[in-house]
This record gives structure tokens, sequence and C-alpha cells, in this order.
């Protein structure tokens, strides 16, 4: 089995994250999947954002859900990364969806919905999803176990994920009962036996966030079915050496 290579959003080592620039560089790297996170705006459209508000990585501040798309669009989300990328506006979910659709490429969308509320999330992706025919290639990854029920009841033909981040007892189980098909971890919970566990029961492991060397090495040698890296590029050699038998 080959781990699949997902860029963290997008190759965010080296663009702006959550932006096209950072997906496009991604592609041009020879990622295989893309990973993004989703808020919601004032006016229920899903956009590319890790947090829940603008100040960390736009000239704006605020909460998204205090902004209508027209006036999101108005910002910038490459001024704080670099020079190189002054003017590179914020995303929203439907032209990541576009530009991916004739790509051979995974899309993890994880929603950013385990600390805010967005009433009509989970709908709004999956009608949006199906209207790019993009059921096969999609990832719906949350750390909000009650949103895993709620999109379990439509999305037959959907991967879903379960996210941890923190140590916890009978974590597959939980995954599994709840209705999701993989587990996605942090790197400090992964070992051999979550992954055979997984595995037993029919579920991918993937693991975050990995960027160095030993850490990618370990995944790729537990047969994790995937990694998020903000470092595409590096991921694809080390595990060419990995297979290669080099260290
Ligand atoms: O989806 C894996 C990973 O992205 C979860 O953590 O904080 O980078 O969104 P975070
Ligand atoms: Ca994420």
């Amino acid at each position: 089995m080959v781990t699949e290579i997902i860029a963290h959003r997008g190759a965010s080592c080296a663009a702006p994250e959550n932006t096209f620039p950072a997906f496009d560089l991604a592609y041009k790297m020879g990622a295989e999947g893309i990973e993004t996170d989703v808020h919601m705006t004032k006016d229920g459209v899903p956009i590319l954002i890790h947090d829940a508000t603008l100040d960390r990585t736009t000239n704006g501040k605020g909460y998204i859900k205090d902004y209508t798309w027209e006036q999101l669009k108005l910002f910038d989300a490459g001024y704080t990364y670099s020079i190189n990328f002054v003017g590179t506006p914020i995303m929203s979910l439907e032209q990541l969806l576009k530009w991916i659709s004739n790509k051979n490429m995974r899309l993890n969308i994880e929603l950013k919905n385990n600390n805010m509320e967005y009433p009509n999330m989970e709908k709004t992706i999956y009608e949006m999803i199906n209207d790019y025919k993009m059921q096969e290639r999609t990832i719906l990854s949350t750390f909000n176990q009650e949103s895993i029920v709620r999109l379990k009841k439509w999305t037959k033909n959907i991967e879903l994920a379960l996210l941890a981040s923190k140590k916890q007892k009978g974590l597959v189980s939980l995954a599994k009962n709840i209705g999701a098909n993989a587990l996605h971890i942090k790197f400090n919970l992964l070992n051999k036996s979550i992954v055979k566990e997984c595995h037993k029961n029919q579920m991918s492991i993937r693991v975050f966030t990995v960027n160095k060397k030993s850490a990618m090495h370990k995944c790729y040698q537990l047969g994790c079915n995937g990694i998020f890296t903000d470092m595409p590029k590096k991921a694809k050699w080390v595990r060419m050496l990995f297979k290669s038998g080099m260290k």
C-alpha cells in the first residue's frame, strides 16, 4: 500500500495557507491530495480559512461569520505570509471544487465546526460536492463527533473521517460507532497498534501534520493510508527513498 501525500492547507510551506497559490503549488509538486479548512460566511458561503477569524492570515479583523462573501473577497490573504503574495484573495470552497474537479487529486475538506456552530454547513458542503461530482474523491473530516453522525445520514458515498489530537481510550471503536470511515490523528498518537486496529476495522488512518523526515518515514513504515504535510515535495522524495530501501 502506498501512503498518500496530502498537502496540508495546500503546499503551505511555500505559499499562504488555504489560498490558490498553495493549492496550485501542491498540484505542481505532485501531491496526491489537498487538505483545506472551511468556515461559513454570514450569507452561508463555505470559504477556505483555518481560523474562525480573519486576524492571523489576512489584513482583516473579526469573525468570518460576521461578513458576507462579497465583503470577504476584498481582504488580502497573502500579505501576512510574504510580500510576494500581496493581493492573494480568500478562496471559496466552490472555487476550489471548480479547479480540482478536472485534476486527479483527492480533496479533504475539514469542517471547522468544533468550536463554531454553522447550522447548514454539512448540507451546503454535501450538495456542493455532489454538484461537482466529487463524491468519490472527497473526504469530509471534523473534530465534531455529532457532525459525523449528521453527515452519515446523507453521505453514503463520501468518506467521513474523525479527527483526533488527544489521547483517548477506544478511539478507533468510537470513530467506527459514529459512522466514520477513517481516523485522522495527530502524529504523537501514532503507533503500530492503532494502525492495525483501524485496518482490522476496514478504516483508513491518516496522520497530521508530518513535516520531519523521521516522522514521514514512520508513517510510511507503519502503512498509514495518508499523511498531511506542509511539504509535499519533501514527502514525495522521502517516500521514494523509503520505497527503494534507502534511508
Ligand atoms: O486535517 C488535519 C489537520 O489539518 C487538523 O488540524 O489545526 O491543521 O486544521 P489543523
Ligand atoms: Ca485542517
